[in-house]
């Protein structure tokens, strides 16, 4: 009975506190210490940290900030906190890999500039495809992102763009006052999509439009899973969704083939890309063109539809800013006396180019860029392994109040004088910054001329919290008010 009394004794004071210290020490005793003994004799360390327990790493303290507090930022203040700035970089384990997050310009700017030591690695290449611009690298990237530039980014592209978007805008707008009470979110994935069909393919609403909404939204959602191909699982119905996708594509693009009809020679996306040629006279393939659609359609689906529904929800959150906005806007419905506003009358807007400018900033689409080291790579006496994910936090820079004053706070102002550089990294940087940022932009603008111009909304719930994750958006999903002024 004593025995057993003192062994229950031992256990408690020596034996279960001591596993718990290797259980909370684990993935730093696996991946950390082995590299830091072979570094021992060298300059470089790896950078502080702490990476967690066993398999899951942090991802319980990062869903402790983003899910439960609900202070996203305070990951990284808490960081700084304990091992103070150094050189950017913190050591990690996130997302099932050891990692190291860069959170300063420098950093960020060193890792998404330097393709030659960091790569982008897609977890299932298979369902971004193989060929797009995403997920090529080198030459082949410089090429394919080439010609993506020149059907979605380029004022000749946007001008026509501009026109194409602006009839399923104010259709959608008119149906919304309709309504009368809408959650904003909901309607911007379906404005979005709608146009997304319009100029990626000419498609008009209808059934097949509404079957290739659902599946993108199978393929979206299985991004953002696991890659475990068995039945039942949200990747392998992405991959199923993704093939019924790709099946409607190519048939119009045989269907565009065989036509004799000069619609053909209408502008949309997918006929830019089956039509351009790079500068030896190559095209593109079938396979480049439909991965390169599915890729931009993935990369410009809900990135727009969040940063529209911000933008609804910071207007009607700063009348002052909705007023200088009209102010700017309300002159040219006159000027333009019915006709829809231009890519060139857009460019003239310069309050409203510091409006959606700050709108980017705080919508935040973006949180991070994954890069992975293709060797072992030295920065400023810091080790970053091999193998091991680069994560460039750039969420963290938009809301650092070093860069920006009172960062919470929805200031177009600020817009008067450039950021400090390095801070505005909402579009990534390097090689691969977004090949979609001007249309981007262009979208947010042209929603921003009707709805100031013909409308008036209120916040049904303004005091409603904001979740981080899978991205940020108040919880309510932006319920307004909506009428016509
Ligand atoms: C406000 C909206 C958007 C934001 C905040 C955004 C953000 C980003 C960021 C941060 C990256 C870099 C990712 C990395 O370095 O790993 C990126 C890349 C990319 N984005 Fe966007 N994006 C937006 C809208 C769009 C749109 C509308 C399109 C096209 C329809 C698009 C197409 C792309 C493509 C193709 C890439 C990959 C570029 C490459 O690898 O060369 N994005 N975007």
């Amino acid at each position: 009975m004593e025995i057993s009394a003192s062994l229950f004794v031992a256990l408690l004071v020596g034996i279960v506190p001591l596993v718990g210290w290797i259980m909370w020490w684990w993935n730093d005793l696996w991946y950390a210490l082995p590299i830091s003994l072979r570094l021992s004799h060298q300059k470089a360390k790896l950078p502080p940290g702490y990476m967690g327990l066993p398999f899951v790493g942090e991802m319980p303290i990062f869903i402790w900030y983003f899910k439960f507090l609900r202070r996203p930022d305070d990951y990284i203040n808490s960081k700084r906190h304990k091992y103070g700035d150094g050189e950017g970089l913190y050591k990690t384990h996130l997302f099932g890999s050891p990692a190291i997050i860069a959170f300063t310009p420098s950093a960020n700017k060193y890792v998404l500039q330097t393709e030659s030591k960091f790569c982008v690695e897609w977890p299932s290449k298979e369902l971004v495809g193989a060929t797009s611009l995403v997920a090529v690298e080198g030459a082949s990237h410089a090429r394919v992102r080439n010609l993506l530039i020149r059907a979605i980014n380029r004022p000749e592209a946007l001008r026509h763009i501009t026109l194409m978007v602006q009839p399923v805008l104010t259709a959608a707008l008119n149906i919304w006052t309709q309504k009368g009470r809408i959650t904003l979110h909901n309607e911007t994935k379906k404005v979005t999509f709608t146009n997304i069909g319009k100029y990626f393919a000419s498609f008009e609403p209808g059934p097949v439009l509404d079957s290739l909404d659902e599946l993108f939204k199978d393929v979206v959602n299985g991004i953002r899973a696991y890659p475990l191909n068995f039945p039942g699982t949200k990747h392998r119905r992405a991959l199923q969704s993704r093939k019924k996708a790709i099946a409607i594509l190519r048939e119009e693009m045989e269907r565009r083939r065989k036509s004799d009809d000069c619609t053909n020679a209408k502008y949309d996306i997918l006929e830019g890309l089956m039509q351009m040629k790079d500068e030896h006279g190559k095209q593109l393939s079938d396979t480049e063109v439909l991965d390169n659609i599915v890729s931009l359609v993935l990369a410009g689906y809900t990135s727009t539809s969040l940063t529209i529904t911000w933008a609804v929800y910071y207007l009607a959150k700063y009348p002052h800013v909705l007023k200088k906005l009209r102010d700017e806007h309300m002159p040219m419905v006159e000027k333009l006396n019915g006709k829809f506003i231009t890519y060139d009358d857009i460019q003239e807007c310069t309050y409203t180019r510091k409006v959606v400018e700050e709108i980017i900033r705080l919508a935040n689409v973006s949180t991070c860029a994954f890069r992975t080291a293709r060797e072992d790579v030295e920065y400023k006496g810091y080790k970053i392994p091999k193998g091991w994910k680069v994560i460039c936090w750039i969420r963290y820079l938009h809301e650092n109040p070093e860069h920006f004053e009172d960062p919470m706070c929805f200031n177009p102002s600020r817009w008067d004088e450039p950021p400090k550089p390095g801070t505005y990294l909402v579009f990534g940087g390097g090689p691969r910054v977004c090949a979609g940022n001007m249309l981007a932009r262009l979208q947010v603008s042209v929603l921003l001329h009707h709805l100031v111009t013909g409308y008036s909304w209120k916040l049904v719930n303004p005091k409603v919290g904001i979740m981080y994750l899978p991205y940020p958006i108040p919880v309510d999903g932006v319920q307004i008010d909506i009428n016509k002024i």
